[in-house]
């Protein structure tokens, strides 16, 4: 029943919707509109050799597996330039027809306030569509008056990004989620116009806080191209680890997780509830690209179990510090995303 929905749905949305190179979207390595992108900036430090910290691997259903960008992290070429320079060069920061918001804990310039979710990322988009790009850089993206600009402290370590094109509506559905996480807009406009649909991002991009009933959510989003993503956000008030206490068990399925975990503060492997969650120790992408997590600050997640096609990509670290933070995983059941991240698994830590 469930699946003869997704199905209809999904047929609805490849008909109804063509794309348009004008409309707000994510943008490919050639600056074309894409439904979704997940980039992989490797680490400046892999197994015996030193980068540039500024490669990367791109990944899009158009693409079917990870390539290596022929442009580097830090110029205003590439999918996440290209995508983000709707914003700096096509001024949508002045318009009052579109929405955007930027959001991170550790925002560019300004100093790192307690209280706010642990979370990264840009909404762009008008009434029609636009994109939700959430990534792990600190200190990025710039302020709009600045132009695409990739911060020093982002090359050092391996940092993921996931961008997902949206129809109007879905963004009401992603305001409420962000609510759960509480995020540090640090700069964003929501025109008049959209008050009447988006008053808690009105709200949130004004500094407060709205209030919450609840300590989590799950909401299922859908691409603009009918792609199924799944939303799930805890707050502050949910003090557990997201992956071991929550996901793993209610997608019930054992969980490979690449965290940014320090020495001293990690959460060892879990396998104390009926689902289990295990640390990812290294990564390989192909070309022999081979690196340990301690130089990865990227967080995702792959079910262990190749029939369950599981990724996540998120916010949380396992990390002690971090069950008391607001954060949430972007998942999705996309084999082509799956064989992608499950293949990169070199070694982990069973228990
Ligand atoms: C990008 O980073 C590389 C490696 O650190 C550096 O050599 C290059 O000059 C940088 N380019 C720009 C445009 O900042
Ligand atoms: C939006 O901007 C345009 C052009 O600057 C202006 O003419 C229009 O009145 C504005 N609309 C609203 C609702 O503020
Ligand atoms: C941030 O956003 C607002 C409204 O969109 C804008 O007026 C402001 O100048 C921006 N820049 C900074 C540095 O706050
Ligand atoms: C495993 O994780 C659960 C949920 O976070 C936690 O309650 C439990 O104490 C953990 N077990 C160990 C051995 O750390």
């Amino acid at each position: 029943m469930a699946t003869h929905f997704i199905l209809c749905f999904q047929v609805i949305m490849f008909f109804c919707c063509t794309v348009s190179s004008a409309d707000i979207s994510c943008r490919n390595e050639a600056d074309e509109p894409v439904d979704w992108f997940i980039i992989y900036k490797l680490p400046r430090y892999k197994v015996g050799v030193v980068g540039s910290g500024v490669e990367y691997m791109y990944l899009d259903s158009t693409v079917g597996h990870w390539q290596m960008s022929k442009f580097m992290v830090n110029t205003s070429q590439g999918a996440i330039a290209n995508t983000l320079n709707q914003l700096y060069m096509g001024k949508a920061y002045k318009s009052n027809s579109s929405v955007y918001a930027l959001y991170n804990d550790a925002p560019p310039v300004l100093d790192y306030i307690q209280g706010y979710g642990h979370t990264k990322g840009v909404l762009l988009f008008d009434r029609s569509q636009g994109f939700w790009l959430s990534h792990s850089i600190p200190h990025f993206p710039s302020f709009p008056e600045r132009g695409y600009f990739y911060p020093s402290s982002g090359k050092v370590n391996g940092q993921t990004a996931l961008c997902v094109s949206y129809q109007y509506e879905q963004f009401f559905l992603i305001v409420k989620q962000m609510v759960y996480i509480y995020p540090r807009f640090y700069n964003c406009s929501v025109p008049a116009a959209f008050l009447v649909d988006l008053p808690q991002l009105a709200q949130l991009c004004a500094g407060s806080k709205p209030a919450l009933t609840k300590d989590k959510s799950v909401e299922q989003l859908f691409s603009v191209q009918g792609d199924r993503f799944v939303s799930f956000v805890k707050s502050e008030h949910f003090v557990d680890d997201i992956y071991t206490g929550w996901v793993a068990q209610v997608l019930d399925a054992d969980l490979l997780v690449e965290t940014w975990q320090r020495i001293g503060h990690e959460l060892p492997s879990n396998c104390s509830l009926p689902k289990h969650t295990m640390n990812i120790k290294r990564i390989q992408l192909p070309g022999s690209v081979l690196f340990r997590s301690d130089y990865d600050h990227s967080k995702w997640c792959v079910s262990l179990a190749y029939e369950d096609q599981l990724t996540c990509l998120g916010d949380l670290n396992r990390e002690r510090a971090q069950l008391w933070r607001g954060g949430g995983l972007v998942c999705s059941f996309n084999p082509l995303i799956y064989k992608a991240f499950r293949q990169a698994v070199d070694w982990y830590i069973s228990c």
